[in-house]
């Protein structure tokens, strides 16, 4: 059951499919108060109360402990500290004495107080909001409830379930094609190379630097041959350039986001002065998706979205005041507090909210001020793309992710998670980050493998595959001056093919259970606890996830360690496998264990009653062969098992795809 009631007037953030009267009094779960024109929903959390969600954000599965502000923020620095990161993702549950699942609907800022402030209560913040009380007999009926509520999840082509290799600092065809080598000759298979900003000419959006990459449409081609396909980043912010199509079309009929009085609202990225498409604005949105043309038509069918907070460097006022006040000081023997005044007057430039209330959209002929619909920003991007997408090509499926979200955004593309570390930790919070995403919609999501920023290790990079082997999006990116991290520079390449192989084994398992998760709103990963919520030990578990409705994953994600413990909340099958082909099978009772797991294996664990099927590992998802699967089973009567059969292009035929097979004992 949904209720729905509102405060104050909230901008359509078009965040749900299905409409719902608003309720005039409060629920009852709530004492609702005010504050600074601002509307505080309080709930007295119980001793044992936890509470689920929120996404991509800090910290672990169980949020409750810590403050959260989601409002979209471009910053590297990833660590528990912080309160916002990429996404912004209103939903919770809150599970104990009672279990209810709430949405706040607010394109602006929502801050959750998850027992900061008071151990003991639950206070979220919110200005203009809708918000959406949910109801229903378990924690997995009301995560289905709220998926019903936001619409199906985006689904991608099946290659973009084969492993991608990525890395700021791949400068040129030649780069491309190392990499390209660097597998093949190695047996390590692949589906995806990508293409950081490097490949553009000056950072402008849509060009391809012709030196560089004097025939990007053969390249594509002759990867494709290969079963590989280039995913190209696109970024918010356009150059400022005479002579730029982009530019010169997109201000001459006002497409880009202004200042309070309608002039263009100059900011800087990468290329220096830019300007950012106003994608709230339907019309400008649609001509900024139908940009991607320029790269479609070179072959190219698969995009990441970046820098759509959106990332400003400076905006040209603020920095000329800045500049002016330091070329202001005259004694230049500045003191903490004086060179303090100077670092802020610089450090402050950065994704300063005075930008993000300068900076105006256009909504149906109504100035909006940006910071009130912030968080709409990089879901609005990537709907303009992918709905172009739709009239390009109108039945074919593209590989479409954003770091910027808002939950909607779920309907038409995936996530990654922004700039991680090579930290343990990171591994970690990888892990912790997935069952949030899911209930929010974002199937399609991952993490940057091996990490992005700092330099990574052989072991970390080895223990961060064997976990991404089971996140849809499979990618191993790392940031401009770290560690190079492709895997064929490291000494274990046998364990790297064989990892990598396992992925490619469990693909027609792990496709299934996505489309499936999908198609009918439900989690991919899931906490123990949702599974078996009257087992209090399952409840503390927070490094353990069940992948889909037969596997349960517990990954190792501490540097040399020999193994991990692990809690089985029911009997299960474990499997250690060694590569694709290769592995032992082991039943476990119900308790506690410690699991030894080489560097060079993974440990997953069937659950009673069900079937995994498992393919012959191969050089790309092209090339799988799943007419002679091989089932790892845990059953004692006929199973079946339903299978995604689609052709892994077009958009219709998916659900008629799943088919009912029957799995002998
Ligand atoms: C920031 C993104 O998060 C990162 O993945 C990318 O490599 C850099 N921008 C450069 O484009």
């Amino acid at each position: 059951m949904i209720k729905k009631y509102r405060y104050g007037s909230p901008f359509p953030t078009e965040a749900t499919v299905q409409e719902y009267p608003v309720t005039p009094a409060p629920d009852a779960y709530f004492t609702q108060s005010e504050k600074d024109g601002a509307a505080v929903f309080r709930y007295p959390l119980g001793k044992e109360d936890a509470v689920f969600g929120l996404g991509e954000q800090v910290r672990g599965i169980n949020k409750r402990g810590w403050i959260y502000e989601n409002y979209n923020a471009d910053d590297p620095n990833i660590n528990e500290a912080r309160v916002s990161l990429y996404g912004a993702h209103n939903f919770i549950v809150v599970n104990g004495r009672k279990t209810f699942g709430v949405f706040f609907d607010s394109a602006d800022k929502v801050t959750f107080d998850i027992g900061y402030t008071d151990p003991d209560e639950l206070a979220v913040t919110a200005k203009n909001v809708d918000v959406y009380i949910i109801e229903a007999e378990s924690i997995l009926a009301i995560v289905h409830e709220f998926r019903m509520l936001i619409g199906q999840s985006y689904i991608p082509p099946k290659w973009a379930f084969g492993y991608g290799q990525s890395r700021w600092g791949y400068k040129n065809e030649a780069d491309i094609r190392t990499v390209f080598e660097g597998f093949r000759k190695n047996d390590f298979p692949i589906d995806m190379i990508y293409m950081d900003i490097d490949y553009m000419l000056d950072y402008k959006d849509f060009t391809v630097h012709p030196e560089r990459f004097p025939d990007l449409s053969k390249l594509a081609a002759d990867l494709k041959a290969e079963g590989v396909y280039l995913v190209p980043i696109i970024d918010a912010a356009v150059k400022v350039q005479e002579g730029y199509s982009v530019c010169e079309e997109g201000l001459a009929n006002g497409y880009f986001c202004t200042d309070s009085e309608g002039k263009p609202y100059v900011v800087a990225v990468w290329p220096g002065e830019s300007l950012l498409p106003d994608v709230l604005n339907p019309e400008a949105r649609n001509w900024f998706g139908s940009q991607y043309k320029a790269l479609l038509d070179q072959g190219i069918e698969g995009f990441w979205n970046d820098m759509n907070e959106p990332a400003i460097f400076y905006s040209t006022g603020r920095l000329a005041e800045a500049l002016d006040y330091i070329a202001s000081i005259e004694d230049r023997n500045l003191d903490t507090h004086a060179f303090n005044k100077v670092s802020y007057a610089i450090n402050s430039l950065q994704n300063s909210p005075e930008d993000y209330a300068a900076l105006h959209h256009n909504v149906d002929g109504k100035r909006i001020s940006h910071a009130e619909v912030h968080n709409l920003y990089g879901y609005n991007m990537t709907r303009g793309a992918a709905e172009y997408f739709e009239q390009y090509c109108p039945d074919r499926r593209y590989l479409l992710f954003s770091r910027a979200s808002y939950i909607g955004a779920h309907r038409y593309g995936g996530i990654w998670t922004g700039d991680n570390s090579s930290w343990w930790t990171h591994l970690r919070h990888n892990i912790a980050q997935m069952p949030g995403m899911d209930m929010c919609g974002f199937l399609y999501a991952g993490a940057d493998l091996g990490g992005h920023c700092y330099n990574t290790t052989e072991d970390l990079l080895l223990r961060w595959l064997a976990f991404g082997v089971f996140t849809p999006l499979m990618r191993n990116h790392a940031t401009n001056g770290s560690r190079e991290q492709e895997p064929y520079l490291f000494k274990e390449k046998r364990a790297f093919k064989n990892i990598l192989g396992m992925r490619y084994a469990l693909l027609p398992y792990l496709y299934s259970e996505f489309v499936k998760a999908a198609l009918r709103g439900e989690m991919l990963f899931k906490p123990l606890c949702f599974e078996y919520p009257d087992d209090k030990r399952a409840k503390t578990v927070e490094d353990q996830l069940f992948v889909g409705n037969s596997i349960m994953i517990a990954p190792v994600c501490e540097q040399n360690a020999a193994g991990r413990y692990v809690y089985l909340p029911a009997r299960m099958k474990m499997i250690r496998m060694r590569a694709g082909d290769r592995y032992t099978e082991r039943v476990l009772e119900k308790g506690e264990y410690y699991i030894e797991v080489a560097l060079n294996e993974i440990i997953f664990f069937v659950r009673e009653g069900t079937v995994v099927p498992l393919a012959k590992p191969a050089p790309n998802v092209a090339s799988l062969d799943e007419t002679h699967l091989t089932w790892l089973k845990f059953i004692d009567a006929p199973t079946v098992y339903e299978l995604a059969t689609d052709d892994g292009f077009t958009r219709s035929g998916i659900a008629e795809g799943l088919v009912e097979v029957t799995v002998e004992p």
